[in-house]
């Protein structure tokens, strides 16, 4: 069950809270649900109570997760850097939000995360939260909706009238994708496994290609630009559709490093970066209606493994969040 709000404000009021925690390296197996010594906040934090929480399911394979940005050790580690919440307190001479403003972030990966009650953020990354989200809607947002908006616009320099091609359209990202591809007036080609065919339609995508059904390069045709959140073989064969001129951006692998020698085309690959004015145009969008989150699946704080777990097997649409606050 979820920690209620006043029970959770009696146990954080001796500087320690509840949270999940990976003492060992390893994949969510090594998550446990326990007490923890709440963050302490320095100049330029906020310390954030956590409602709601989001995670993407291979960051418990990615170094900052376990070390600092001196390469250091920094287990016990605390996963999930997307966070929906209120402003609990300010750094001592830091300016920023009202203390009790919804707030939701992506937040420093080399930094505790949000699988907790409480977590420390830069004043600098908090943008308001949607008005017309509920705080477990608002947490599935931050990384995801990022790193879709940073790969079209950032990296792709997607423009109205091209062709897009998406892999992995229903999960976390991809649905952010296809909103704001198609929104840009882009064509739209989302590929994925069958269960996700009818969500990504509806979202806006022109077309749907079940990878495991046809190769998708018969299907896909040129594109101008393609998403890859799939990597592997997927994204090696991608190559094969892009346009002379067009690109091939990959948050899963560099597409340069398997890229054929007689490449006309352009590569990358990227972190996605906290940006508070990307997230504030991202919740204009959503509270005028033209863009949404998908919340797959909720599960309490203290079921935070089997969380990462389900959504790590696969089949779960969007994203999956932890609910902190009832
Ligand atoms: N570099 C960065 O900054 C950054 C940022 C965000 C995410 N990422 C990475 O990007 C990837 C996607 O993230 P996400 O949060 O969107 O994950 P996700 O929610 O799991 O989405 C991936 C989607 O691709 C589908 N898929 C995976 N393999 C497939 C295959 N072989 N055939 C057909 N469909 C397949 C999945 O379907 P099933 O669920 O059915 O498997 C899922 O719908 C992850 O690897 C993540 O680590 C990187």
């Amino acid at each position: 069950m979820p920690v209620s709000e006043s029970t959770s404000e009696q146990l954080s009021g001796g500087q320690t809270m509840y949270a999940l925690r990976a003492h060992e390296r390893g994949g969510p197996e090594q998550l446990v649900y326990e007490r923890a010594p709440q963050p302490a906040i320095g100049l330029g934090d906020a310390l954030v109570r956590v409602h709601a929480a989001s995670f993407t399911p291979t960051e418990m394979a990615w170094p900052p997760t376990w070390e600092d940005r001196a390469g250091r050790e920094r287990r016990p580690t605390i996963p999930a850097h997307e966070v929906a919440g209120t402003v609990a307190a300010l750094g001592y001479g830091t300016t920023g939000p009202e203390v009790g403003a919804p707030v939701y972030a992506l937040t420093d990966w080399y930094r505790d995360g949000a699988a907790a009650e409480y977590i420390a953020v830069e004043v600098r990354d908090l943008a308001p939260m949607p008005t017309t989200l509920s705080f477990v809607e608002a947490a599935a947002v931050p990384l995801a909706g990022l790193t879709a908006w940073q790969a079209l616009f950032d990296y792709g320099a997607l423009s109205a009238g091209q062709t897009v091609l998406i892999h992995g359209g229903g999960g976390g990202v991809g649905i952010f994708a296809i909103q704001l591809a198609h929104s840009a007036g882009a064509r739209v080609i989302a590929t994925g496994r069958k269960w996700a065919q009818r969500l990504v339609t509806e979202l806006g995508a022109d077309e749907f290609i079940d990878l495991e059904q046809q190769p998708f390069e018969e299907a896909a045709g040129a594109v101008d630009l393609a998403l890859d959140l799939i990597g592997g073989d997927i994204l090696k064969r991608t190559w094969s559709v892009i346009r002379p001129g067009g690109a091939l951006v990959s948050v899963v692998a560099d597409p340069v490093d398997m890229a054929p020698e007689s490449l006309q085309a352009r590569g990358a690959f990227f972190i996605v970066t906290p940006n508070r004015d990307q997230l504030i145009e991202l919740a204009r969008r959503i509270d005028a209606g033209a863009l949404r989150p998908i919340v797959g699946a909720v599960r309490p704080l203290p079921d935070g493994r089997a969380a990462f777990e389900a959504k790590l097997t696969g089949g779960i649409p969007g994203k999956v969040a932890l609910a902190v606050v009832e």
